[in-house]
């Protein structure tokens, strides 16, 4: 069993973390304050969509990799209560971002983005009557939480614990 995530485990994790936290940060922001209207808007949600489904695929890249080659047992002890709340909370992490990009893109099949983008259709007044915009918004906030949970937890391990968690996910030469 390896003792630290994988370089590419370790790559995308860095990544999709920033990648995610500013998909959270400008959609909320943004793009959700931008009235339908705004003539900003569809080149704003042109960006939000890439990004979103790149977040999407990375983290699909994520769940092969770390099934293939495996990962570092749970640094807490085997059948633990802080043991089982990580492996939750990871799972939890991966759908959620799974289900907020699969939402995004139920919200814009429904919207025919790609015609809006090259001229040929318009936006609808606001997304608000699609049910993938109720979905989106409450699944970007439960993602939100459980992003706050994790960070809380690492620096619990890291500070409190004192059992050196984040070097399992960091840059090493070996590997
Ligand atoms: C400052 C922010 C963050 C820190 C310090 C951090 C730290 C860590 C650490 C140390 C691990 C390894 C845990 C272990 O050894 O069991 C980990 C795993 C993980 N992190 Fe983060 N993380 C951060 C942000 C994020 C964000 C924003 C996301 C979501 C996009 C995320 C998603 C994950 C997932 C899914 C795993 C599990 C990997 C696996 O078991 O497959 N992390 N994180
Ligand atoms: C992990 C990926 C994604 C994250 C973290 C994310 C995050 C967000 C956030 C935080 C909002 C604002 C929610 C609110 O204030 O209620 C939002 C709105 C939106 N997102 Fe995403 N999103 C992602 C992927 C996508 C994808 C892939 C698409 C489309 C292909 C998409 C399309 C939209 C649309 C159309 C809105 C609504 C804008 C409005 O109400 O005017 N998102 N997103």
């Amino acid at each position: 069993m390896p003792t630290q995530f994988n370089r590419l485990a370790v790559i995308l994790h860095w990544f999709s973390a920033v990648l995610v936290m500013l998909l959270l940060f400008a959609g909320s922001q943004m793009l959700a304050p931008l009235d339908n209207s705004d003539p900003m808007k569809i080149g704003a949600l042109q960006g939000h969509a890439t990004l979103g489904v790149l977040a999407g695929l990375l983290t699909l890249i994520r769940i092969i990799n770390i099934r293939m080659r495996g990962k570092p047992a749970e640094i807490s002890p085997e059948g633990s209560l802080m043991a089982r709340a990580s492996s939750i909370g990871h799972k939890a992490l991966y759908l959620l971002i799974l289900a907020v990009a699969g939402s995004g893109m139920a919200m814009a099949a429904a919207v025919d983005l790609p015609a809006v983008i090259a001229g040929q259709a318009m936006l609808p007044e606001s997304f608000a009557h699609l049910g993938a915009r109720s979905a989106h918004g409450i699944l970007t906030k439960l993602l939100a939480l459980t992003i706050l949970g994790h960070i809380a937890a690492a620096l619990y391990h890291q500070f409190i614990l004192k059992d050196g968690l984040i070097s399992r996910m960091r840059f090493k030469r070996m590997d």
